[in-house]
């Protein structure tokens, strides 16, 4: 039997991380690394362990490189070897006008979403590399090219996530690497459960003014997209930012 390729996908419990494990689930094994919603990890467990797929939970606030380390060397002990696929989605939005905000409340979700992700990059690569082969997906956002108020924090991290992911491909395609970034527009998702109402309060008026596809997006439409990219048929597609966002990106103002 051949053996199955381990993907380890931060935030794999909840939303898009979930969506982006039930698309990998058959073909892959799963580690999962989340905050501390046991209930939510446990349940996440359940439903994707019935596809035949070995599934371990990693439990851990992960602020900084200490916590990448250590989430990794778990990892390793746990399910005996490195991951051949990484997707980063763990994150949270910590919004805040900035002169209205001490400099540490952005400092804190910079280093999550950013340098998490980069000391989780470099801590894959180095087997990776060994083994010639390797696919890394960083969840962005649309809000890393496009302005919105109150999120300089998050707009910073996911730009950062844009340039350190296009040039890490650049760094290391020759050994059968890819690493792109997955940039979504609004999903439905535990983090999004407000907007989302808000948005569906005006039998999907005010959605149509916001999102030319005319719904918000679900779990699964990243999902699919960061499964194909995690797949060998996509060995030629490196350096790329995808937006999954049913055109919001595009630019329409209305005016
Ligand atoms: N939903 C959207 O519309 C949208 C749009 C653009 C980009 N994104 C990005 O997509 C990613 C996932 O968002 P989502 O909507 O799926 O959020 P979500 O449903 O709230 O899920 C977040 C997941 O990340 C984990 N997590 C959060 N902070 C963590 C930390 N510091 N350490 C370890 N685990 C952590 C959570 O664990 P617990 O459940 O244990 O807390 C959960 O598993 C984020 O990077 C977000 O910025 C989302």
């Amino acid at each position: 039997m051949i053996e199955k390729r381990l993907a380890l996908i931060t935030g794999g419990t909840s939303g898009i991380g979930f969506g982006v494990a039930e698309a990998l689930a058959g073909d892959c094994d799963l580690a999962l690394a989340y905050a501390g919603n046991h209930d939510r990890a446990n349940s996440a467990a359940d439903i994707l362990g019935k596809t035949g797929s070995e599934v371990k939970l990693f439990p851990g606030e992960l602020s900084g490189y200490d916590d990448a380390k250590r989430l990794f060397d778990e990892v390793l002990s746990t399910c005996g070897k490195s991951p051949e696929i990484l997707v980063n989605s763990a994150g949270r939005i910590r919004d805040g006008f900035f002169m209205q905000t001490d400099f540490s409340f952005h400092e804190a979700l910079v280093t999550q979403q950013l340098l998490v992700t980069m000391a989780l990059c470099q801590l894959v690569l180095k087997p990776m590399y060994g083994k010639r082969y390797g696919r890394i997906v960083n969840i962005g956002s649309i809000t890393g090219f496009y302005a919105k108020r109150s999120q300089v924090n998050y707009a910073a991290a996911k730009a950062g996530i844009n340039g350190f992911t296009r040039t890490l491909a650049l760094e290391v395609a020759h050994r059968g690497i890819t690493a792109n970034v997955v940039a979504p527009g609004l999903i439905r998702s535990p983090m999004t459960e407000g907007i989302v109402r808000y948005l569906e309060s005006d039998s999907g008026k005010k959605i149509a003014q916001h999102i030319p596809s005319g719904f918000i997006g679900e779990p699964e439409d990243v999902g699919s997209l960061v499964a194909f990219l995690c797949s060998d048929e996509a060995r030629y597609i490196t350096g790329a930012v995808i937006p999954v966002d049913g055109g919001r990106s595009l630019g329409d103002t209305g005016i």
